[in-house]
């Protein structure tokens, strides 16, 4: 399915809060998907615009999907920054998701250029926030950028996901929240999923980036969140985030979708 059909049929499958009966679902969603605005994030986005307008160039070797030249690359800085990040949307829900559940442990997956490890670090500064990327030149850019917003809690390491994802579990007792945005190939996203859920506990969470952006990805996604581990899923077509909460006394699958687009679901 293309994902102009996938976000069709997102749409009418999804519903808004008001249709959500788990008390602890309806919080969250209530809280990720609110108008609160914070202060970073006006600092944040006032980088990704210098991002969005630098004139200079940066090497990228792709490791992940998508790197069907497999070579060193030569790119402008401005069109990474227009192509690879997550939306100001998306890092602001992250943000929200961070803030509420207060994780201590967080690895993120694909710093690029670092906005989304800024929202996170700067949502729960308490919290240790490893990110991992394979390209010299992104983590050089993420650090500055998290330099220049005094952040403190982020250690960057660089190398492929199948070193520094093992080697960073391996280094910890347990996990409380992951953010899956990199290698949006089916059978990595499933590999990570398998290597995380091994340091997850009932609080842990993990967030995946783009479920909808490719057949494999969805497959990956359907795969993910039917797994036995996997107590309860919320799709919000750009993330899919799982939950190992055992309280969920049934597994619950569910699309979310912000009021403004079903509005009369408040009253029926
Ligand atoms: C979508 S970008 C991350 C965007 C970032 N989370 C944000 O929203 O600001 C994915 C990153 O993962 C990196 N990457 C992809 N596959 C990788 C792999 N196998 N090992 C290490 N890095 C990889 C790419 O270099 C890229 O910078």
């Amino acid at each position: 399915m293309s994902i102009y059909s996938e976000a069709l049929r997102f749409y009418f499958l999804a519903v808004t809060r008001y249709r959500v009966h788990s008390p602890y679902l309806y919080e969250l969603v209530s809280l990720l998907l609110d108008d609160r605005h914070f202060y970073a994030f006006d600092e944040i986005e006032e980088e990704r615009k210098k991002l969005l307008t630098s004139k200079s160039n940066m090497t990228m070797i792709d490791l992940g999907a998508g790197s069907r030249k497999g070579n060193n690359q030569t790119k402008r800085i401005k069109d990474v920054a227009s192509s690879s990040l997550s939306s100001a949307w998306q890092c602001q829900i992250l943000y929200k998701l961070v803030s509420h559940l207060e994780p201590s442990t967080i690895i993120e997956i694909g710093s690029s250029l670092g906005v989304s490890s800024a929202y996170i670090s700067n949502a729960n500064p308490q919290a240790k926030v490893y990110s991992l990327e394979g390209n010299q030149d992104s983590i050089t850019i993420a650090k500055t950028l998290a330099e220049k917003l005094k952040l403190k809690n982020i250690d960057f390491r660089l190398g492929n996901f199948d070193d520094t994802l093992p080697q960073t579990l391996e280094s910890l007792d347990k996990i409380d929240l992951v953010f899956v945005d990199g290698n949006h190939r089916k059978d990595a996203t499933i590999a990570y999923f398998n290597l995380i859920k091994e340091k997850a506990h009932p609080n842990s969470c993990i967030v995946f980036d783009d479920i909808y952006w490719s057949t494999g990805m969805t497959e990956a996604w359907n795969t993910i969140k039917n797994d036995e581990c996997v107590k309860a899923s919320v799709d919000l077509f750009y993330f899919g985030i799982v939950f190992f909460n055992e309280d969920f006394k049934q597994k619950k699958h569910l699309k979310i979708i912000e009021d403004r687009f079903k509005p009369w679901q408040k009253y029926i």
